[in-house]
């Protein structure tokens, strides 16, 4: 089991003046997790990410790094361990982007060298030019721009745990879509811890493993954003993911209400020409294999075939099918989503009992469902997603 690396017992914050900003708040985090605090304005996350890298000393219970005590762990071995985003990440003006973003590294005395090439490394990482941005300084960027090489400026030092608070709540929203796929993509990559603040619903569903939803200083649920969506503990939560209605909505629906129920299927024997002849002529990318008795054995893809064809292999498309997922006529839509989102992307073959190949769920399905769910949604606007977008 991967250990707990950030645990919260009973930690609470009052500030001088009487707040209480955070009480009882008692969360495990483990490496490699990507957690997001959401919560209505002024619930206590930015006093919990900042009493995280000890910008704010906890009035009440324990903060454990690794099991160890924060407060015995030592400022600098803290600051070498986090890296800190914020929505105006305010990068320094005379610096060029490379300082920038070795800002940390420099004050460690990193030699010039190994700095700069960190910067290109990093750069790279993001999709912008090492060599058109690396000497040019922060106002020749965009907001966006700038706000990347604020996320850069986090990862130079190779921290454990990033804290982000609200990164991208100045961007539009094309750009902040961009930056979300940026950071979870970087994550993955460099396998970071993040704690991500945010009160964007939709930021914290795409995101997150696991959202902890605050209210007033408290956590009122923690789960994942399956978990959220399907089991929301109160009114609090229904409303707060209000706008999401539609999903839920969804998830309401079978697959046998919205599958295509003639998906071209092949049988297993079928020569590999004959094979790729079928998918131009129903201009697909992909098909299903069944056996001689119809029963369900396998998609095969496009390339896969064409491969082969030019090898020169000689057989069944059927050798070249590879297993997939399945569902059944009577599971919810909200599998299918869940599993083309998690890597089969082009579809999910519905099978009955005795594995027959019975439908189809494509994305096109997918998008003609949520396009009904909206329009359901317009005509019944209802009080209570006004009151999520007050809290939004
Ligand atoms: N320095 C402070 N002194 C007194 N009260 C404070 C201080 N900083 C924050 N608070 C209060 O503590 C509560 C939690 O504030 P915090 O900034 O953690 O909320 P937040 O969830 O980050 O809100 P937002 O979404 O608006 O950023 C609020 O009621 C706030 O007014
Ligand atoms: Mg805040």
């Amino acid at each position: 089991m991967a250990g707990s690396l950030l645990k919260f017992e009973n930690v609470g914050k009052v500030y001088p003046d009487g707040t209480r900003a955070v009480s009882q708040f008692t969360l495990d985090i483990h490496q490699g997790e990507f957690v997001v605090l959401i919560g209505p304005s002024g619930c206590g996350k930015t006093t919990t990410l900042r009493m995280v890298n000890r910008l704010i000393e906890p009035s009440s219970g324990t903060i454990l790094l690794d099991g160890q005590d924060f407060r015995q762990v030592r400022p600098v071995e803290l600051r070498r361990r986090l890296g800190y985003v914020i929505q105006r990440i305010g990068l320094m003006p005379h610096l060029s982007i490379a300082d920038n973003i070795t800002f940390v590294p420099k004050l460690k005395k990193v030699s010039q060298k190994a700095r700069r090439s960190r910067a290109y490394e990093l750069l790279e990482l993001v999709g912008l030019e090492p060599s058109a941005y690396m000497d040019r300084y922060p106002n020749e960027l965009s907001g966006g721009q700038q706000q990347r090489i604020g996320v850069l400026r986090a990862l130079a030092h190779d921290p454990d745990i990033i804290l982000m608070d609200e990164p991208f709540g100045a961007l539009d929203p094309l750009m902040r879509e961009q930056l979300q796929e940026e950071v979870k993509r970087l994550q993955r990559a460099v396998s970071k811890t993040i704690i991500f603040v945010t009160h964007d619903m939709d930021e914290a569903l795409t995101m997150a493993d696991r959202i902890v939803l605050m209210r007033e200083g408290e956590i009122v649920q923690v789960g994942t954003p399956e978990e959220m969506l399907r089991r929301p503990k109160d009114a609090f939560v229904t409303q707060f993911i209000g706008r999401h209605r539609m999903l839920r909505q969804a998830s309401e629906v079978t697959v046998d209400e919205v599958m295509l129920t003639h998906p071209v299927t092949v049988p297993a024997d079928l020569g590999l020409a004959r094979s790729l002849d079928a998918m131009r002529r129903r201009r697909v990318d992909s098909l299903l294999v069944v056996q001689r008795d119809g029963s369900f054995c396998g998609v095969v893809r496009l390339p896969l075939v064409q491969d082969a064809m030019n090898l020169g292999r000689e057989c069944g498309v059927g050798e070249l099918a590879e297993t997939c997922k399945t569902l059944c006529p009577q599971d919810l839509v909200l599998e299918a989503m869940h599993i083309m989102l998690e890597g089969q992307p082009s579809g999910v073959p519905v099978v009955d009992e005795s594995a027959h190949v019975v439908g189809l769920v494509t994305r096109g399905t997918l998008v003609g469902l949520l396009g009904d769910a909206l329009k359901r949604a317009h005509e019944a606007e209802s009080p209570s997603t006004e009151t999520a977008d007050q809290w939004a």
